[in-house]
């Protein structure tokens, strides 16, 4: 996320030295026809970094390579790549990665925020964990921002082509522990009971009807991940809340889900959690949502398989 979040901040100067970062990891590699991932990751790897958003915008190029390279492995999940799916031992052609990596690295390019250089005004893409505390007390005028939502989607998994990719360009990263830090990840463990009490009433009632469900496991892995979820997402917002400014605005965008036939309307969740840390609601704009992962997914229940609405949710903090 950050890579990309660096290369939609990247101005076209940046994207020059990407290119020349390109260039000189083929000097490096010389005159080989064909090799591996870990080999290119090598070669890239001898540049040091000393622009950071060329460094991620040359990585960013290569994600959909290594996507496209990873779909073999896939599962009947639309979403998930088998546990052990690896690029180890993918040999690719020197002249077509290159080529790809050009061609994706000036698409990318076309897909950036910061169309110029705007004076007196430096962009910094930061990453932290949004349920501790975000380190900056009443500094921002503005938040746009998604959680994850309640599809019990495994980001970690979602985006093995990635991560496998990074852990030859740049740092390896600790995928178990970045699954538990997932908002919503499926590994999650119970929170204690304490932090379930100072959840809004609505949620605590929503959450009493999911563990009384009559279906398997309702009130125990269902109760926890539904739980947890709640209690990391209160954290977060409060910690949002607490680094923007009085008066400051903002927007979350969530999008609703089910369990069993219950109705989990997020976004009226989410209004509850706000109203705790003094974030006004001021309106929700509801859109249609084609990107759902149980969409696709045949063997989700019939109600998870209706078009799902995404909304977008504005705040003020008071
Ligand atoms: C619905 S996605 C939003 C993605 C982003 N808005 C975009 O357009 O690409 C939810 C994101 O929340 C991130 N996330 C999950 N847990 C988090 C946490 N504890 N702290 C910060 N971000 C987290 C995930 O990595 C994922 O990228």
């Amino acid at each position: 996320m950050v890579h990309l979040g660096r290369s939609r901040v990247a101005t076209s100067l940046d994207f020059e030295e990407a290119e020349e970062l390109v260039c000189s990891t083929r000097e490096i590699l010389g005159k080989i026809p064909k090799l591996d991932f870990r080999t290119l990751g090598e070669a890239f790897r001898q540049i040091p970094v000393s622009n950071e958003a060329a460094h991620s915008a040359a990585i960013a190029a290569l994600f959909p390579y290594a996507r496209q390279l990873l779909a073999l492995s896939k599962t009947k999940n639309p979403a998930w790549y088998r546990k052990n799916a690896t690029l180890d031992g993918v040999i690719i052609d020197i002249d077509k990665v290159f080529s790809v990596w050009m061609q994706m690295l000036r698409h990318l390019e076309l897909w950036r925020s910061a169309k110029g250089v705007v004076e007196g005004v430096t962009i910094s893409v930061e990453r932290g964990d949004s349920r501790k505390s975000l380190g900056r007390k009443e500094a921002f005028d503005g938040l746009l921002t998604s959680p994850p939502y309640l599809t019990r989607l495994d980001y970690v998994q979602a985006t093995m082509p990635e991560l496998l990719l990074l852990k030859e360009f740049d740092i390896v990263p600790d995928l178990q522990r970045l699954r538990r830090s997932m908002i919503g990840s499926p590994l999650t463990s119970r929170r204690p009971d304490h932090s379930a009490v100072r959840l809004p009433t609505s949620i605590k009632e929503l959450l009493n009807r999911i563990s009384t469900h009559k279906s398997k496991a309702s009130d125990s892995y269902y109760y926890n991940f539904f739980s947890t979820y709640f209690i990391d997402l209160q954290a977060s917002i409060k910690n949002i809340a607490k680094a923007m400014k009085s008066g400051a605005s903002g927007c979350v965008v969530v999008q609703s889900s089910n369990y069993k036939e219950i109705e989990i309307n997020l976004a009226a969740s989410l209004i509850s959690l706000g109203e705790q840390c003094g974030l006004t609601h001021l309106r929700s704009v509801d859109f249609a949502s084609n990107r759902s992962i149980s969409l696709v997914n045949s063997r989700a229940h019939e109600d998870a398989r209706r078009p799902k609405k995404e909304t977008a949710v504005f705040f003020r903090n008071e």
